[in-house]
């Protein structure tokens, strides 16, 4: 009996039209452009200006393009994920608010915390759900609406984070397909420091006065320690899966990296040996999205994609988690 994987059949994306590039950062905070290109990589991000939309909307908008790409119905969906650190709200789910804005009827759907892994865990969950044989057509969603929990009088954080969202259709492959989702590792590790976290709106601190004065509604993050943890983490998952599926830097045809900053990008690379031309790179652009990145990085290079390339997606980020997804092209 031949195993069953799971293949990526489109591809979609939103991103909003709201350029805030460093020249205006500069005029917000205590910052400059050289500073912010030179450490981090990011020239420019995007803010979802419109205050009656949110993460759901940018999620809808990725999934229709990418079930357009897919040529695939939105009532044939089995199932969503939205992976998000920004839901629309804590419940209902953003997942159950695409359901309904894309017309999806027959799909249950769900969202899943893991900050910046959040779409390498939802498309291995997804890869696993397809594998079982129990469902046919997932959606999985990457999006995230960071400047609903970006301080932007903080210089350390308001310049990284932008909005955005990502979506790809996963589909089981034919008997005869090579391609697919061929392996996938995930780790997380309790940080209990929460070195990368929102303190506040949980059930641990809910919101009150003294939450909202002391800024705990706010991304706070420890940029020292997520940079070594981030640039070790995503440098060794990506070794770990290349290692467990004997990869030389040779076969691998794409790293597809979380983008948090270009040098956690380039000291990955360099581990895995690969050259800057394999490295898919837009966060000039875009900033950190947190769940977005990797999609959004599967958008823009979408039409270089060759069938049989290998394709290596690693992430690092809050909680702490990290993970890596091997994944032969084929469409
Ligand atoms: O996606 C999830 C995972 N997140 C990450 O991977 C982010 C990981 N962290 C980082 O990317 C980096 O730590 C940052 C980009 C956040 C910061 O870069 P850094 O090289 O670690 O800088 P730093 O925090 O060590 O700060 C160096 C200096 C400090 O000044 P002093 O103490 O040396 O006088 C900061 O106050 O740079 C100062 N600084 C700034 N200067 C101009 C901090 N932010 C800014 C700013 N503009 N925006």
């Amino acid at each position: 009996m031949s195993i069953k994987r799971a293949k990526i059949t489109g591809i979609g994306h939103y991103l909003p039209d709201y350029v805030l590039d460093n020249a205006e950062l500069e005029t917000m905070v205590d910052t400059n452009d050289e500073w912010i290109r030179t450490r981090t990589g990011i020239s420019e991000r995007r803010i979802l200006k419109d205050p009656d939309k949110a993460t759901s909307f940018m999620a809808a908008e990725a999934a229709k393009e990418a079930l357009a790409d897919a040529g695939v119905d939105a009532e044939e969906i089995d199932a969503i994920i939205v992976a998000t650190v920004t839901p629309d709200y804590f419940f209902p789910a953003s997942a159950a608010l695409v359901q309904k804005k894309i017309g999806a009827k027959n799909a249950f759907g769900y969202d899943l915390s893991a900050a910046c892994s959040g779409f390498v865990f939802a498309l291995s969950e997804a890869a696993m759900m397809i594998e079982s044989g129990r469902l046919k057509k997932i959606l999985v969603i990457g999006a995230d609406k960071m400047s609903s929990i970006v301080d932007f009088t903080d210089r350390a954080t308001c310049i990284l984070f932008g909005d955005a969202a990502g979506a790809v259709v996963l589909e089981e492959t034919e008997e005869t397909d090579e391609g697919g989702i061929i392996d996938f590792v995930q780790h997380t590790e309790g940080d209990d420091d929460c070195s990368l976290s929102q303190p506040a709106g949980g059930s641990l601190n809910p919101a009150s006065v003294e939450t909202v004065e002391s800024k705990m509604h706010f991304i706070q993050q420890d940029g020292r320690v997520v940079f070594k943890k981030a640039t070790e983490g995503m440098a060794d998952v990506s070794l770990e899966i290349m290692e467990k599926n004997n990869l030389t830097s040779e076969d691998v045809a794409w790293l597809v990296p979380h983008q948090a900053n270009l040098r956690i990008i380039q000291a990955t690379a360099r581990r895995m040996g690969l050259t800057e031309e394999k490295v898919m790179i837009n966060i000039q652009k875009y900033g950190n999205t947190t769940a977005a990145t990797i999609p959004l990085c599967l958008y823009d290079w979408k039409d270089q994609l060759k069938d049989g390339d290998n394709l290596i997606l690693s992430a690092y980020g809050g909680g702490f988690t990290w993970g890596a997804i091997y994944l032969k092209w084929s469409k």
